[in-house]
Order: C-alpha cells, then structure tokens, then sequence
C-alpha cells in the first residue's frame, strides 16, 4: 500500500486549481442509467470513488468511456442487480437505487455496510422508495426495491440528524420517471444535489426547488441523453483553504464557487485569516494572530461535516481552546488519536472536541482511517517539525485528485512511495 511522507515546515505559495467534484459526479455518474442514450460528462475527477462508480456501471450493462476528465456513459441495456463483490467498495454505489428504480422499476443492490465515519443507514432513501409505491425486502445482505410502477407522492426526508444528501438524490432520481407530481420535503439542499437536478433537468426531467428544503419533480415518460460540466469541489477548495490558513503565505485556489465555500472562508476569516476574492478564484494569506474557534458542522449552508478534520488540524494550532461539535456523524473524530499522536490536545465529549492549541506538531508514523481525517493528516504534517509518514493513503486517492501533486506545486515537501 502506498504511503505519503511529509517533511513539515515549508511555506506554501502560488496557485492550483480545483477539480470537479466528487460528491457531485458520483450521483450524476449514477443518473446516465436513467437513460438509454448517450451522456457526456465534463470536469469528471480522476478518483478511486469515480472509477469504482464507473466499474458498477458497466458491470449493469452500461458502455462507459473515460478520455482524461470527460466520462460518456450509454446505457442502452440496464440489469438491475448490483451483488456485494461490485458494490462494497463504496458507500455511495447505494445512488444506483434511485435511477435502476425509475428505469427498470426494479433494483437488487447489496447494502452498503457501516463505515468508520459511523452507522449510515439508508432508512430515508427505503421511506422515500416506498412512499412512490415500491415494496422493499432486504435479504441476506441485498435489498430489493421493486414497483408495477411509481407514482408521485409527498415524501419528508429529514431525519434525527438533518436532511440526507444521497437520500435526496436517490429518491428525486426515481421521481423523475414516476407518474405525476413528487414533493420531497425536508430535502438536503446541497450544491451537489442542485447539480444532479440541473444534469437530470438537461435530460428532460422536470424538477424545481433544488437547492432549498423542498424539490418538486413532475415525473415524465422518459429521460433523453446530455452533456454536462461538474462543479468544482467545494470540499477540496475548503481543504487548500486550510491548507493555506496553516502554512500559507499567499495560497490562491481557483475555479472556486464563492457561495459554495462561505461557510469555511467565514470560519476562517474569523480565525484571523485574511481572505481575498476575485472572479472565481481566492487567496488566503496570514493576517496577524490567529483566533480559537466555536464551530458546529450542520447540513448545508452550515459549515461543513466534510471539512470538520480539517479545521481541527488547523485549530490544534491556534492559540486558546476552541470546540467543534460533529452534528452531522457524531462519530466522525478518527482522526483524534492520530493528531495526538503528533502532539494535539484534543479532548472529545461525545461529539464534541475541545482543542487546546499547542505552538508546535511534531512528525510522526499515522494511520488514515477515511477521507477526510486522511487530508487533516497530511495538512498536520504540513505544519508539523520532521517527518510525518502517513499510511493506507488509498483513502486519499478515493477523493482528491492529485492531492500531493498539487501540494507540491505550491511548494509542500511531500512524496508518495509505492509498496
Ligand atoms: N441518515 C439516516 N438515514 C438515512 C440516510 C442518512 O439516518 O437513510 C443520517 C446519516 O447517518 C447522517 C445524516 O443522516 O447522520 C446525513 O447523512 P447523508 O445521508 O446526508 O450522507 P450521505 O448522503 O450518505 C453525503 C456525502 C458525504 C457527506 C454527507 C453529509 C456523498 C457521496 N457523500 O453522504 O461525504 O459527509 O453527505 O454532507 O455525497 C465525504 O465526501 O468524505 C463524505 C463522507
């Protein structure tokens, strides 16, 4: 397994650009089986996640070419059984549901087990299924979701921890080819839920509401082929912009959408940092002393649980204790006991972590245990004296692309070895 290793202490300069993101091309990837036509995706990242959705995809039948970042699926034949061996690589394989049931009115797809970010069950995307008129069994690992046929409903999709992103998607893209009108109340109103329904209303749906707590869909008899460029990733921005804020002394990010990113450049203005705007880029630069902070993570536009990790490897290095409190998987602190390993002061209360920043970091032999606590590692070993060497790295490479790539750029001492 590759590792990365970090010698800590270089100031990071200059500019990168932003690649599409993840978490939008993987249900949008996913949608392309809604439709027996030909699809064309622009500003697809290079990701372990992409490619394993794009394997699904042609183990379901779907013809799937990929020319560097443009990806053209046509699915003219669909199976509808996804088994374990294709799926359990990736939680997120679970937004098949959604377009195999509006398509083929049927869908067999292995669950997806927990993970270490916690339990993350998929009861919101069942309850949605279900009220469109779908019966559903789970038997032996698989759930099977099947129709006569869908029809439009009102359907509250909040759950105890707020409103569910691929819940949304999974149920909006079935609602697409149901009959009449769908109302999904308590939707998550993510940019890459507005994503997927620009791409799905390029295809002939007929959706409105994206990106606020209620979607409207009016089901259409069918959904025609299209093209489409994929937003840049809001969370790689946020992970250069901390990156940046840590070691930075000029670090500007490009093709970036100023909305998408207020939570973390608010957070991080407010932490002292100076931030600067120009028409689709931003610079961050030092800006005096550097302020604790009190964040909570919340669905969007609230600050981000995907960015949680990665501000608390900046705050274990800010003077004075802040707190962090994970609203959205309680459990996502796995990156704790690692950062004390490179000499944090973390303390966790149930879901909340309080810091006390210490002046220094030293390198140390770290575990990646998911994505993002993966990339808090890496920006620790940024800051940190001597050499950080950071393992099960496939973590990182499931989502961002060429992260030690563009570190380097920008001037980072960091280096990949092969196993
Ligand atoms: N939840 C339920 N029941 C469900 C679905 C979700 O109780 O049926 C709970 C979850 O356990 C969690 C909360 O609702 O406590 C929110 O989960 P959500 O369903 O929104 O998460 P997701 O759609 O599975 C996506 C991203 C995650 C991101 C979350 C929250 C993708 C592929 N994944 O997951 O991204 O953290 O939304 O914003 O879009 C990452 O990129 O590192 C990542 C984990």
């Amino acid at each position: 397994m590759d590792k990365i290793v970090v010698h800590g202490g270089r100031e990071l300069s200059g500019t990168i650009k932003i690649s599409g993101s993840k978490n939008s091309a993987l249900p949008i990837i996913a949608a392309t089986l809604l439709t027996r036509e030909p699809c064309v995706l622009h500003r697809v990242p290079d990701l372990s996640d992409t490619n394993y959705m794009l394997q699904i995809l042609r183990h379901l039948g779907a013809d799937v070419e990929r020319a560097s970042g443009t990806v053209t699926v046509t699915a003219e034949k669909v199976e509808s059984l996804a088994p374990y061996d294709v799926v359990r690589k990736m939680r997120a394989s679970v937004c098949v549901l959604g377009p195999l049931l509006g398509r083929c009115k049927e869908a067999n797809v292995s669950m997806p087990g927990g993970c270490v970010i916690g339990d993350r069950p998929i009861d919101l995307h069942l309850k949605g299924f279900e009220a469109l008129g779908a019966a559903i069994r789970v038997e032996g690992g698989d759930v099977r979701v099947f129709a006569p046929k869908l029809t439009g409903a009102i359907i509250n999709l909040r759950g105890k921890f707020g409103p569910t992103v691929l819940g949304t998607d999974n149920v909006m893209m079935a609602a697409t080819l149901a009959e009449g009108i769908t109302v999904i109340e308590g939707a998550a109103s993510e940019p890459e839920v507005v994503d997927l329904a620009d791409f799905l209303n390029k295809m002939g749906a007929k959706i409105e509401g994206a990106g606020t707590r209620r979607i409207i869909i009016e089901g259409v008899k069918e959904l025609h082929g299209a093209e489409h460029t994929v937003i840049p990733d809001r969370i790689e921005a946020g992970t250069f912009l901390v990156a940046g804020a840590m070691c930075g002394n000029g670090v500007t990010i490009k093709r970036v959408d100023r909305d998408h990113v207020s939570a973390v450049t608010n957070a991080l203005a407010a932490a002292g940092f100076q931030i600067q705007w120009a028409e689709d880029s931003i610079t961050i630069s030092p800006n005096g002393a550097t302020k604790p902070l009190e964040l909570v993570t919340e669905p969007y536009p609230g600050f981000p649980t995907d960015m949680q990790a990665q501000m608390c490897a900046l705050l274990c290095m800010t003077d004075g204790i802040s707190v962090i409190t994970e609203n959205v998987f309680p459990q996502r602190y796995m990156h704790v006991a690692e950062l004390k390993r490179m000499g944090a002061h973390v303390q966790l209360e149930g879901a909340t972590a309080i810091i006390q920043g210490v002046d220094r970091l030293f390198g140390a032999p770290v575990m990646a245990s998911d994505l993002r606590a993966s990339a808090a590692l890496v920006l620790a070993g940024l800051k940190a004296e001597g050499r950080t060497e950071i393992s099960r790295v496939y973590h990182i490479d499931r989502g961002y692309e060429h992260l030690d790539e563009k570190l380097i750029e920008l001037g980072a001492d960091i280096e990949r070895v092969k196993a």
